[in-house]
């Protein structure tokens, strides 16, 4: 399966998918990396793995529309079957999700529906709960809102921290992703039950 992965900033997760690929634990190709802040960390990454990427200024652009159908054209001149979003700060229009429907999947830091949107880990902190996690999901017009494909709880213990919380965060999501994306391609894009 050919893959387009979309990032925003530090990339860890686009390096834990790239790597999956490459230790052959998630049989896809890694086609593409999608980032729309040129100067991000996760671009110095596709460099050094020597992924191919697209990054664009969105605000160079009249409309969403305008840059998605750039994307698009990029998605289509590498063959890509599938976007997988990690940490891709915005929401998908409807030139992508036509072009992918039931092909875009999202990972979010928490057990959604709870703490969409923005700062997941914080909300849970500030909130208090004793139980997150990850969840992977199918992405549709909303935030954080397509079907659930699969979730992972993560304790918040008494003395954690955002620092201690985020970081258990990303070493879950480190194996959790590639191992849920293996499912799904298997499953030739239907959802799957952990
Ligand atoms: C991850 O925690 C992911 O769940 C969220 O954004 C973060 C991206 O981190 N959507 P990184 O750039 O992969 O390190």
């Amino acid at each position: 399966t050919r893959i387009a992965i979309f990032a925003s900033g530090s990339g860890s997760n686009f390096q834990a998918l790239v790597d999956a690929c490459r230790n052959e634990l998630l049989d896809a190709t890694p086609a593409l990396l999608v980032c729309d802040k040129p100067g991000a960390f996760v671009v110095e990454r596709a460099t050094s793995l020597d992924i191919p990427y697209f990054t664009f200024a969105p605000k160079s652009y009249s409309s969403k529309q305008e840059f998605e159908k750039h994307i698009l054209s990029e998605l289509k001149s590498y063959e890509v079957e599938f976007i997988i979003l990690a940490g891709y700060m915005r929401l998908i229009g409807p030139t992508l999700l036509d072009a992918y429907k039931g092909r875009i999947v999202n990972i979010h830091p928490s057990l959604l529906p709870a703490f969409p949107g923005l700062d997941a880990v914080g909300q849970a902190l500030s909130y208090g709960v004793k139980l997150t996690g990850v969840t992977i999901h199918f992405v549709d017009e909303g935030m954080d809102t397509g079907p659930i494909i699969a979730q992972e709880a993560i304790t918040v213990d008494p003395d954690e921290t955002k620092e201690s919380l985020e970081k258990k965060i990303h070493k879950t999501e480190h194996t959790f992703y590639p191992k849920t994306l293996q499912q799904i391609f298997a499953n030739k894009g239907e959802a799957v039950i952990k």
